[in-house]
């Protein structure tokens, strides 16, 4: 098998990433925008010794699974994956890469909870610009498996207002010949927008430039069109990289942050917190890491990766006192500031790393449960080491990427742990992304 070579054959089922799985002779076919049961064209893309990925070229007889996506943009926009199917589809495909990673433990997996809303649902968008050949500035987002930005009007995932406040932002650079930052040349001024909203209604805007720029009549013009716009901040990041957001925030208008509502409490968050982008999943998330966890009033309980101490506030209601560990000093003074807006006292924020602040809990008192909810590269095994040295009794576990979750499940279960429950969470609807709550349990426990 060549690169570029086309093949007839019958897609089987769907791998983890979300292709149709096909077979000639010993090979392995994993091709990208096939569907289960389909017979398809395939266009061979990479060998490899035992597999090969091709992409879907031509269908030759459509399954019913098969759906027309939704988006113009789709087949080139990197941002969604699953648009050519439907939603049954792509939650039971969601729910496959979930059991297939974590194949080898056994456990109980529960349905996934799936979204009301699969669109307009991202209360976070981050949008780079640039200029086309005839010098008019355009925004989107990145191609499939590129770094060239593809023209958008606007992404069926976001919010519609933010939608709204970008073409804006837009119209009002081209109109006014604002410099544009040229990626390659590393020249140039205005780089992207990032606009937060909240269920609340409040809508903060973060305008990332290279250098420090008069923006008042953008923003004059701005909270004028736009009344639910209560923040606004200039990010001046001069450096060449792909980490978007700088540490160097002005607040050009309103309040410096916005306030968000989770569960029944308040959260204000800042422009560098991290907070779910989907709400109301964010909050069936939630409320099933607090089911899992079965809180007790005489219980200790970390929140480990805690942000703004969402999680951390929601478990304070039902527990003796819970302790959040945070490596962001920003997400930090959020959530002592939202620990006093919802008058808890029973919650206390620790700034630093979690595998380095953890170990100033074990010999404090004894804890009941730990929450981890670690970003995508999973838990240092530092940090692993404390938990299983502190035999804690139990762990809920939320994760935004299975396999790394898999990684250091099995560590815990080496070590005594066993994972008991899993349930997958739709956080991201039409993209592959899934979000997972993993409850283990200490075999070998004794008070
Ligand atoms: C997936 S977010 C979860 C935040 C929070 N639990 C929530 O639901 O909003 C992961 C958090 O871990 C933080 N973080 C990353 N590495 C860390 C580390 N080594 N120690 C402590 N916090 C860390 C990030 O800043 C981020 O706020």
């Amino acid at each position: 098998m060549k690169i570029g070579e086309t093949y007839k054959v019958l897609i089987d089922n769907f791998d983890i990433n979300g292709y149709g799985v096909a077979h000639i002779d010993s090979k392995v076919i994993f091709v990208e925008g096939a569907v289960e049961g389909e017979t398809v064209i395939a266009k061979i893309t990479s060998v490899h010794k035992r597999f090969v990925f091709a992409e879907c070229i031509r269908v030759l007889d459509v399954s019913p699974k098969r759906k027309e996506p939704e988006c113009p943009y789709y087949k080139y926009c990197g941002g969604c994956d699953m648009m050519h199917v439907g939603y049954e589809t792509e939650a039971e495909i969601k729910t496959n890469r979930v059991t297939q990673t974590l194949r080898g433990f056994d456990y109980k997996l529960n349905p996934i909870i799936k979204a009301n809303n699969i669109h307009g649902y991202r209360n976070k968008v981050m949008i780079p610009f640039t200029k086309d050949e005839d010098d008019t500035v355009l925004y989107g987002f990145y191609e499939k498996k590129s770094h060239d930005i593809i023209s958008i009007d606007k992404c069926l995932i976001s919010n519609d207002v933010s939608n709204q406040i970008i073409s804006f932002i837009g119209k009002y650079l081209n109109i006014f010949h604002v410099s544009i930052y040229n990626e390659e040349k590393h020249e140039g001024l205005f780089r992207e927008v990032m606009v937060r909203n909240t269920a609340l209604n409040e809508y903060m805007v973060v305008l990332v430039t290279t250098a420090d720029y008069d923006f008042s009549k953008l923003v004059e013009y701005l909270t004028n069109e736009f009344e639910c716009i209560k923040s606004i901040y200039l990010n001046i990041n001069a450096v060449k990289t792909n980490v978007v957001l700088s540490q160097e925030y002005k607040l050009l208008f309103g309040k410096p942050q916005v306030t968000e509502s989770i569960l029944g409490l308040k959260f204000n968050v800042s422009p560098s917190s991290f907070m779910q982008v989907n709400h109301d999943q964010c909050e069936a998330l939630y409320s099933e890491a607090l089911r899992m966890a079965d809180l007790k009033p005489d219980m200790n309980v970390i929140d480990a990766y805690c942000g703004m101490g969402s999680i951390t506030l929601n478990i304070a209601k039902s527990v003796k006192h819970v302790y959040g560990i945070e490596i962001v000093p920003d997400a930090i003074k959020n959530a002592n500031s939202n620990k006093e807006l919802n008058g808890i006292s029973n919650a206390t924020f620790i700034l630093g790393k979690c595998e380095e602040k953890i170990k100033e809990l074990v010999n404090k008192e004894r804890i009941d449960l730990i929450f981890f909810d670690p970003p995508r590269k999973g838990c240092d095994i530092e940090f692993l080491n404390t938990v299983i040295e502190m035999n804690i009794p139990k762990i809920v576990y939320v994760s935004c990427n299975i396999a790394t979750a898999a990684r250091d499940i099995k560590i815990l279960e080496v070590a005594g742990y066993k994972l008991e429950t899993v349930t997958p969470v739709d956080l991201f609807a039409r993209t592959l992304h899934v979000e997972t709550v993993c409850c283990l349990s200490r075999n070998n426990f004794e008070k």
